[in-house]
């Protein structure tokens, strides 16, 4: 439903994309991963018909987003990064509206309002403007209008930035309801946990490029599950705790002595922490503080390039860091599967061999 290929665009003689490409089967949720600035909204908005590309093609549900740009917005919700609400007009109101613009007859588009404000849980608050909203009930509201006339495809992008976890919680099962309707979903989120949890794939971008793609599990086995971070009591042993963890499992810690902290993955959740205890406790290396978490979006970077998000590389090439630079993208799907190979030996340098946390 959705397919890009060689998307680049410019702004002022600055590449926003360097040559994007992607590919979302009918009724799948893609995720395009990346920090503040990596193009994701250029993306969205190059597929939704609001801005041209420079170069490349994109179809979605079959049209040319270039050629047939009406076909393309006839198919398609958006929900943008910021709530598109009139705060004026209450939750109904805003919905009637967006129906009726639509060509919808007053009857349908009240039997429509009705349903989306049931099924985003708005009815309580159906009739209060929406400029009393929490952040939450304006992306819901948003949302339900951008599924006012069934798209095939709807594109989200960030919905849940800003977001408190309730609000976050609401937002994944509205989409999760989306996908059982059939509906294809592209979302864009700076959250690794967000795309783990709603998407089928997940494209990682960066400064305009492509620099993995993959399934969840595949990303996270290239990024290592979980992080244990530890605060020893005393900072002195940071070093000697660091030692203690290296011993364990097959990751390198990590230590960062501003934070007084040591950090290593493991793939083994709360049993490696159990160990990771256990030991510390046998070489007398008390611990003031412990975490298990999974990995971040900067997690991500420094495994899948070797380094915190980096600089642009001029001349690299259109889906990786390019010759010279620092990653190799973990392409993990269809044709590019020669270059999994690539990433995962990359991902490998940071473990130490196939041992596992188990003793
Ligand atoms: N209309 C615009 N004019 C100038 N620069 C832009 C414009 N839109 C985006 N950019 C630049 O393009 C890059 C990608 O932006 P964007 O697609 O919004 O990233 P993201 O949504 O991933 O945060 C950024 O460097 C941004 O400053
Ligand atoms: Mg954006």
């Amino acid at each position: 439903m959705i397919v890009a290929e060689g998307l680049t665009r410019s702004f002022g003689g600055r590449q926003a994309l360097a040559g994007v490409d992607l590919r979302a089967p009918a009724g799948s949720v893609l995720a395009l991963l990346g920090p503040n600035g990596a193009g994701k909204t250029t993306t969205v908005r190059i597929l939704t018909t609001l801005l041209r590309a420079d170069g490349g093609r994109a179809t979605v549900a079959g049209h040319d987003v270039g050629d047939a740009p009406e076909a393309v917005r006839e198919r398609i919700g958006l929900s943008g990064q910021y709530a598109a609400v009139d705060e004026r007009l209450t939750a109904r109101e805003n919905l009637q509206l967006v129906a009726r613009l639509h060509g919808m007859s007053r009857r349908a588009a009240r039997r429509r309002t009705t349903g989306l404000l049931d099924r985003f849980a708005l009815t309580e608050a159906s009739d209060r403007p929406a400029g009393g909203f929490s952040g939450g009930m304006r992306r819901r509201l948003d949302l339900a209008g951008a599924l006012t006339t069934r798209p095939a495809v709807v594109f989200l992008d960030e919905p849940t930035t800003g977001l408190d976890p309730r609000g976050r919680a609401d937002t994944w099962r509205a989409v999760r309801d989306l996908v059982a309707d059939g509906t294809t979903v592209l979302l864009t989120t700076q959250y690794l946990e967000e795309a783990d949890q709603l998407a089928d794939s997940i494209t990682v971008i960066d400064h305009g490029r492509v620099i993995a793609r993959g399934t969840a599990a595949e990303l996270k086995a290239a990024v290592g599950g979980e992080r244990i971070t530890l605060s020893p009591a005393v900072p002195d042993t940071l070093g000697a705790v660091a030692g203690v963890l290296g011993g364990l499992g097959p990751y390198r810690p990590e230590v960062d002595p501003r934070a007084g902290q040591v950090t290593v993955a493991t793939d083994e959740g709360a049993t490696a922490l159990r160990h990771a205890l256990a030991a510390l406790e046998a070489a007398r290396l008390t611990v003031r503080d412990v975490s298990l978490a999974p990995p971040t979006l900067d997690d991500v970077f420094l495994a899948l390039t070797g380094g915190p998000r980096r600089p642009a590389v001029p001349g690299a090439s259109p889906d990786g860091a390019g010759p010279g630079g620092p990653g190799r993208p973990v392409a993990v799907d269809g044709a590019d599967r020669e270059e999994a190979a690539g990433g995962a030996g990359r991902s490998g340098g940071r473990r130490k061999g196939a041992l596992a946390w188990r003793r």
